[in-house]
């Protein structure tokens, strides 16, 4: 083997230049493959490539199952979901539009979240989002699509900095326009640029999900903020014409949205409050 590199390499040398060479760098020769395979290990395979294998090692194979649940989410994460909404309806594509609340946030995490008054790590983080945005159920802490998730924000995450908000992150805060938003003028521009998409009623049309209804995101999560909605709107839609309302349409038509009927705050349903209490029980 280190004759045929040193061939490869040094074809027409003469024999007395070939041996000491040989004796000295022929066992680093051999190793060369591994100093370059070492950083090109360490980059990120893309997803797209990903997706194309047949055998995966144990993180990529839970990069690509995260990746489903993400984008696929009422088949892969149907255990825990309780609409049809799909993460990536607002986390946009897949998770990976800056201002169109990103994934790429692992170093972000833990920390102290005041809406559940706890230290949050990704795992909490994510379960929640299948409790509000999903009008859903708390999936387990060690659910295999909790870990599935982490493992796809963890994949997006790389080469961010631990503690170091990632460009566009979340949605942008529109800055104040001087004016309460107003749906009465939301509900004009409603009609006029999303229900082509979002349906007369805000019930989704065919692959465009819905906005408000039992099928929405409920009144807990945080879509049905007004200010974090109009960011979220002014930036990423109507879709594929983002950026053309001005902050103050974009407050009013968030506030259209969020005045209409939806699942409400599950914080706020006492039974449930109990079966939790009661499965807590169980649990120990
Ligand atoms: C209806 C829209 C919507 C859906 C669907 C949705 N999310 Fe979110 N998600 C949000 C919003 C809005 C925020 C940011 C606001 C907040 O902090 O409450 C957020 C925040 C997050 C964060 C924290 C991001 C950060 O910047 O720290 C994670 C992680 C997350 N979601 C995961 C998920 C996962 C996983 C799913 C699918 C199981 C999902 N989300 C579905 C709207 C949604
Ligand atoms: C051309 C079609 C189209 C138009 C017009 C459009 N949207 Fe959307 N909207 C979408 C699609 C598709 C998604 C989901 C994105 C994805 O899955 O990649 C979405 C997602 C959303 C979401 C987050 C997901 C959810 O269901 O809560 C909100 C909020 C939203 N749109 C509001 C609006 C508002 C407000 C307007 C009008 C100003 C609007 N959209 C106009 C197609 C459209």
């Amino acid at each position: 083997m280190v004759d045929w590199l040193i061939r490869l390499f040094f074809n027409n040398c003469p024999d007395s230049l070939k041996k000491p060479f040989k004796r000295r760098f022929g066992l680093l020769l051999l190793l060369l493959p591994l100093f370059i395979a070492g950083p090109v290990q360490s980059e990120q395979l893309p997803i797209e490539s990903l997706l194309q294998r047949s055998y995966l090692d144990d993180y990529y194979s839970n990069v690509v199952y995260g990746y489903r649940i993400v984008t696929e989410t009422e088949k892969y994460g149907a255990r825990y979901t309780g609409n049809n909404l799909r993460c990536s309806n607002c986390h946009l594509n897949a998770g990976r539009k800056e201002n169109g609340l990103p994934l790429n946030v692992a170093g972000m995490y833990p920390k102290w979240r005041s809406k559940n008054g706890r230290r949050n790590g990704i795992g909490l983080r994510i379960r929640e989002c299948f409790v509000y945005s999903l009008n859903g159920i708390m999936p387990p802490e060690d659910a295999p699509e909790v870990m599935a998730v982490a493992a796809y924000i963890s994949y997006l995450s790389h080469g961010e900095t631990i503690g170091k908000a990632p460009a566009g992150r979340g949605v942008p805060t529109l800055p104040d326009t001087g004016y309460d938003p107003n749906p009465a003028s939301g509900k004009a521009i409603y009609d006029q640029t999303c229900a082509a998409c979002h349906g007369s009623n805000g019930q989704g049309i065919a692959h465009m999900p819905p906005l408000w209804g039992m099928n929405a995101y409920n009144e807990g999560a945080g879509m049905a903020s007004v200010h974090r909605a109009a960011g979220f709107i002014w930036a990423n839609m109507p879709l594929g014409q983002e950026r053309t309302l001005s902050h103050q349409q974009a407050l009013d038509v968030s506030a259209y949205i969020n005045m209409q009927i939806r699942p409400g705050d599950p914080r706020e349903y006492k039974l449930l409050k109990l079966f939790e209490t009661v499965s807590w029980f169980f649990d120990r």
